[in-house]
């Protein structure tokens, strides 16, 4: 994305401890090298309320074990601020995770608009055999809080290869809800 005041990429090794398979990112490593698994270009005109952040994410397609690459995931720091993501190429999905537990998936493919709403804690997974690629936009003060998923062992579900060509959804064993003091806080701290 030729212009764009930010750039960064996460690369395999960033990612140790995401997925279900600790043995297999392992492996994984060592056969393919530390390669890039996502990169985000974007421009930041200001940061200014009101303003807006917008790009472009890239993520290569690949498993580890049986479980899809995926991007690390966030709420939103100021976490009332929505975002919106546009399918480029490929396909993938955004996991959706309210604050208390519930999933929601939104199956992304080329043209296809994805409304992540205020509160909902995001994640993209690339379940195709290509390149994921997304434009997004959010407003400019909606900042990134990733140690929200950190903090529950994880988000509730993880998405699983299933049979050639399909994706399923498992418990995620280590998930701690959050506790309803938890949930409150966050909804105050945007009142
Ligand atoms: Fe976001």
């Amino acid at each position: 994305m030729s212009g764009a005041s930010g750039h960064y990429e996460k690369r395999l090794s960033d990612l140790d401890g995401l997925y279900l398979d600790d043995a297999a990112h392992k492996a994984l490593l060592s056969e393919k090298g530390d390669v890039v698994v996502y990169e985000v270009g974007d421009f930041r005109p200001s940061a200014v309320a009101g303003d807006m952040i917008f790009g472009l994410t890239r993520m290569v397609p690949g498993l580890v074990g049986e479980e899809f690459f995926l991007t690390r995931g966030h709420i939103h720091a100021n976490a009332d601020r929505p975002e919106v993501y546009y399918g480029q190429k490929g396909h993938g999905l955004m996991q959706l995770e309210s604050p208390e537990g519930e999933t929601r998936i939104v199956e992304i493919a080329p043209q296809t608009v994805c409304y992540v709403p205020p509160f909902w804690i995001h994640r993209s997974v690339n379940t195709g055999s290509e390149e994921l690629v997304m434009m997004f936009a959010y407003p400019a003060d909606s900042g990134q809080d990733y140690g929200i998923i950190e903090r529950s062992g994880g988000m509730r579900h993880r998405v699983m290869r299933n049979g050639q060509n399909g994706w399923r959804l498992v418990d995620n064993a280590a998930y701690k809800p959050r506790a309803r003091a938890v949930v409150d806080a966050l909804m105050r701290a945007a009142a």
